[in-house]
This record gives structure tokens, C-alpha cells and sequence, in this order.
């Protein structure tokens, strides 16, 4: 399996992001269990200061063998998703409420299994029915490593949830958790993604499906506070603890 986070360093510079690239009013991110998702306390923790209004996770329980709900509810700031009867604040059918409120589903890191569940319609637990019932844009950050990632089977699966309207972020090199090895099919490091997202999501800014509700400016994907603005020092938020 890869492990994407012995080559990036999860503290996002300033200087990696430019101004006016992914802004969101409420993102929702499906975490998976690839080993990549170890990353995402720190990214969770930079989007939502930097990128949305609101983030909410959702986890599967492969994911918490990784990283824990509790330390997602800390860096979020928000309820943590884990179970699709979950009743938790005013969310009582999580997986219809919260893709009605998401801007954006990310599915971060996506692992070769949700990739497969997703591409055939497969609905046995809260990330893959929520993906079913999203009507905002779903973003595939896949995460594995390079034999999984160049299986047939995966690539597949990753054509035909092109096919379906979802998109997929290409993956990058890491390497071998295991044995450190260097391999591809990482998850990209944070700038990466949100480089890759900002690019994907401004094709789609002119589809009805797509097209963000709450900010028809060109230039961003979604409305937020600031208007695509970051503070005079980004960085300050990719590793709050
Ligand atoms: C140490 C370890 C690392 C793993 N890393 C990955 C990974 O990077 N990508 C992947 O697709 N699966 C990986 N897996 C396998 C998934 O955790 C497994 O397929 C699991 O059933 C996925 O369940 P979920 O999709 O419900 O989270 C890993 C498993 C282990 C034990």
C-alpha cells in the first residue's frame, strides 16, 4: 500500500496555493481506508480554515483503524459521519441531508474498494450511498498502491465513474508502506488536489448539475466569505492542532 505521507510534508506553504483556486461554502469529504488518509487531520484542518465555510467528514470504519473520528471531529470542527443511521445534531438521515447541503463530495482518500462500489451502484454503507444520493459534483482523490492502481479492474471502474459524470484526480508517486519502496498511486499532496479540483470543477461550472447554487462568479467554484481571498498567512493553517 502506498504511503503518500513519507514524501509530502502534510503542512501546506503559502507559496504552494495561489489565490483564487478552490473555494467552497460546505464541502463534505468521504475519508477511506488507504493508509493515505493518516494525511488528512492536517488537510481537513487547512480546508477548513482556508477553502470552506463548512467541512464535514464522513469516515468508513476501515478509515478509523487509521485515524480516529474523535480526531476528525477536532480538526474539522464538525460532527463526524460514520454510519449511515446516525442521528447526530439536526442530521437524521445523514446520507440524504448532508449531499443536499455539500457543494462538493470529495472522497479523499479514495481506496480501490469505494472506487469499485461507486462505479457499480453498490450502496452497503454511508460514503457509497451518499456518492449514490449527491447531487453536487463527486471528486475521487484515489489512493493505492501501483499494482492496485494499474489493475484492470480499478482502471475500469475509474473509466466508468468518468462515464457517470464523477471525477477522478489523477494520483501521484509515494511510496510502499510496507517497505518504503517508491511506487505510484498515491494521494497527491493537498496543493496537487486543489489545483486539480479547481481545474476539473471550472469546466464544469457552466452544467446545471454542477454548477454551484450559492456563487455564479466564473472564477470560483463556490462562494465564500473572502471571495477566493487567503489570509495574508495561509500556512498558519495546515497543521492547527
Ligand atoms: C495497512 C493497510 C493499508 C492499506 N492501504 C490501502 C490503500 O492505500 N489503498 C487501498 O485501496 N486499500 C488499502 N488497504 C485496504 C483497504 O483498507 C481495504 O480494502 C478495506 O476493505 C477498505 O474498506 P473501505 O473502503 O470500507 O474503507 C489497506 C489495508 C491495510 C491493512
Amino acid at each position: 500500500m502506498d504511503n503518500s505521507s513519507s514524501q509530502h510534508d502534510p503542512r501546506v506553504r503559502a507559496d504552494q496555493i495561489d489565490d483564487g483556486l478552490f473555494r467552497c461554502g460546505s464541502l463534505l469529504i468521504g475519508m477511506t481506508g488507504s493508509v493515505g488518509v493518516t494525511l488528512m487531520p492536517n488537510y481537513v484542518a487547512y480546508l477548513r480554515q482556508q477553502c470552506a465555510r463548512r467541512v464535514t467528514v464522513m469516515m468508513t470504519r476501515s478509515a478509523q483503524r487509521f485515524v480516529t473520528a474523535y480526531a476528525m471531529r477536532i480538526y474539522s470542527g464538525n460532527w463526524v459521519f460514520t454510519n449511515t443511521f446516525q442521528v447526530d445534531g439536526d442530521i437524521k438521515v445523514p446520507h440524504i441531508e448532508l449531499t443536499r447541503a455539500a457543494d462538493v463530495f470529495l472522497i479523499m482518500p479514495a481506496d480501490a474498494n469505494i472506487i469499485g462500489k461507486a462505479a457499480n451502484g453498490i450502496c452497503d454503507d454511508l460514503i457509497s450511498s451518499s456518492i449514490l444520493a449527491s447531487a453536487a459534483p463527486v471528486v475521487f482523490v484515489p489512493s493505492m498502491n501501483r499494482v492496485m492502481w494499474e489493475s484492470a479492474v480499478v482502471q475500469i471502474n475509474v473509466k466508468r465513474l468518468r462515464k457517470l459524470g464523477h471525477y477522478v484526480i489523477h494520483p501521484g508517486p509515494g511510496h510502499e508502506v510496507a517497505d518504503l519502496q517508491p511506487t505510484f498511486g498515491a494521494m497527491p499532496s493537498l496543493p496537487n488536489v486543489l489545483i486539480q479540483l479547481r481545474d476539473i470543477l471550472s469546466q464544469k461550472a457552466d452544467s446545471p448539475r454542477h454548477a454551484c447554487a450559492r456563487d455564479p462568479a466564473p472564477q470560483t467554484i463556490c462562494a465564500n466569505d473572502d471571495h477566493g481571498r487567503l489570509p495574508a498567512n495561509p500556512s498558519d493553517g495546515a497543521a492547527r492542532t
